[in-house]
């Protein structure tokens, strides 16, 4: 089929690439034409595992094309995907204005039926907004649909997930639509939930709200963990082997980060209360995550008494790994709480050093970047683990002891065994485990 892509961020790039390497005929459009220049001689704007060769691939076959030319698009494509950004504004609720924009240059250009998507997160009822939208600014009647199919792809496994997802959702609001975007999707053996589209609007923000809910539901077991000398792992284990309660996104840590569930949460409780919903579960899962960077510091003065003139090392940039992507990552939180207290920082990552940089500028000897975690820990008083690379997952403890000045380790992710770190005489600070 032919499939145009308006956005070619996170989403928009990974529907595209996706698409066309499933035979489809790919169109994607960008208004930033330094990223197109660059899309077309096939180099992703971000890192993501496996992206860039599949988009070289399919450049290579002519499956995919960029443009900054949404008439061209419009003009190529049965159906069109919204993909555009719709970050926080100052009251946490999304700014649409790049959907709105979206919407009306496609209607400047439709001519004849058209399925408009969105795959952007967006709140419920914003279907309406673009129909409308486009409605009102078409040329000369033309028939479209709008519909919802939402994208529940993980930075750091996109394609993996876009290809082999658990379930597709679809919200229409005719049979044509609804053919159209099952004919896309018929070689695809997961469920399809097919419903209206406000409902399919609202599974995109329940479910990442439920999953972030999972998150600080462990990270307040792990609270207690520390106060009680229970230890988080044996009990977020022990209760996810109940099939109702499930094992995945139960891992204490030191919080969840990233371009959603911050930026979902905040705007699925904006959404509620401005339809006279108590929203104070929510509120919590939110105030649960921000205390974490709190717990993560009073730990490491328990272990350093004064932070003010020690070395500390940032083991791990993006907030997760396998991406490159720093957006509400713990690490520059906890980075820049460390400098007010007059720590010097030396932080480690093996792909986001350089968005890093641009967010928290690099100045020494307070503030230090290396691509190379035993440079980092070189003399260092103390190493906090906030992003669970394999790099950091693997490195050599004996080695860590010898080059630290002393041997400190505050783990953000539990990605060590508390026994092997005590064998290499290494002082450790695991979360939700008293040690
Ligand atoms: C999340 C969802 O998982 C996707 O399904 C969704 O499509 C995406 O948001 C989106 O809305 O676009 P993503 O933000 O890429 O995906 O990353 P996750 O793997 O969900 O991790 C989010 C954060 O939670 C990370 O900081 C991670 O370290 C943290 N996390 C995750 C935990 O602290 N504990 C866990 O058990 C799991």
């Amino acid at each position: 089929m032919k499939i145009g892509v308006v956005g070619g961020g996170y989403v928009g790039l990974t529907t595209g690439v996706c698409f066309s390497s499933l035979g489809h005929d790919v169109f994607v459009v960008e208004k930033v034409e330094e990223k197109v220049k660059k899309l077309k001689e096939g180099i992703p704007p971000f890192y993501e595992p496996g992206l860039e060769e599949l988009l070289k691939k399919m450049l290579m076959e002519g499956k995919i094309r960029f443009s900054t030319n949404i008439k061209e698009m419009t003009e190529f494509s049965e159906i069109i995907f919204i993909c555009v950004g719709t970050p926080p504004k100052e009251d946490g609720y999304p700014d649409l204005s790049q959907i709105e924009e979206a919407a009306r240059e496609i209607a400047l250009h439709l001519r004849d039926y058209r399925v408009i998507v969105e795959k952007s997160t967006v709140p419920v009822r914003t279907s309406y907004w673009i129909e409308r939208t486009i409605r009102l600014n078409l040329h000369r009647p033309v028939e479209f649909d709008v519909a919802s199919n939402p994208e529940f792809l993980r930075e750091g496994s996109a394609i993996k997930d876009f290809l082999n997802p658990d379930r597709i959702v679809i919200g229409v609001s005719s049979e044509r639509a609804k053919n159209i975007l099952l004919e896309l999707y018929k070689d695809f053996q997961c469920p399809k939930i097919i419903t209206d589209i406000s409902s399919a609007e609202l599974i995109k923000h329940a479910s990442n709200s439920f999953l972030a809910m999972k998150i600080s539901f462990a990270n307040l077991l792990s609270e207690i963990c520390e106060k009680t000398g229970a230890n988080v792992e044996v009990v977020t284990h022990a209760i996810g082997l109940d099939r109702r309660i499930g094992t995945d996104f139960l891992k204490a840590g030191i919080g969840y980060g990233g371009s959603c569930f911050p930026k979902d949460i905040k705007a699925f409780i904006k959404i509620g209360e401005e339809l006279g919903i108590d929203m104070s579960l929510l509120k919590d899962v939110h105030n649960i995550n921000e205390r974490r960077i709190d717990i993560f510091i009073s730990k490491l003065k328990g272990a350093l008494w004064n932070i003010k003139g020690k070395t500390i090392t940032i083991l791990g940039i993006s907030f997760k790994p396998d991406t490159d992507d720093i957006r509400e990552a713990p690490s520059l939180k906890l980075s820049r709480r460390l400098r007010e207290e007059g720590a010097y920082l030396k932080l480690y990552d093996p792909k986001a050093v350089e968005n890093a940089k641009r967010e928290f500028p690099e100045n020494p000897p307070e503030v230090e970047y290396f691509s190379d975690p035993y440079l980092a820990l070189q003399n260092a008083d103390a190493a906090c683990v906030v992003t669970e690379w394999e790099e950091v997952k693997k490195l050599d403890l004996k080695e860590v002891k010898r080059i630290m000045r002393t041997p400190i380790i505050v783990d953000g992710r539990n990605v060590y065994n508390p026994q092997l770190l005590r064998e290499a005489g290494i002082e450790y600070y695991p979360t939700g485990i008293k040690f």
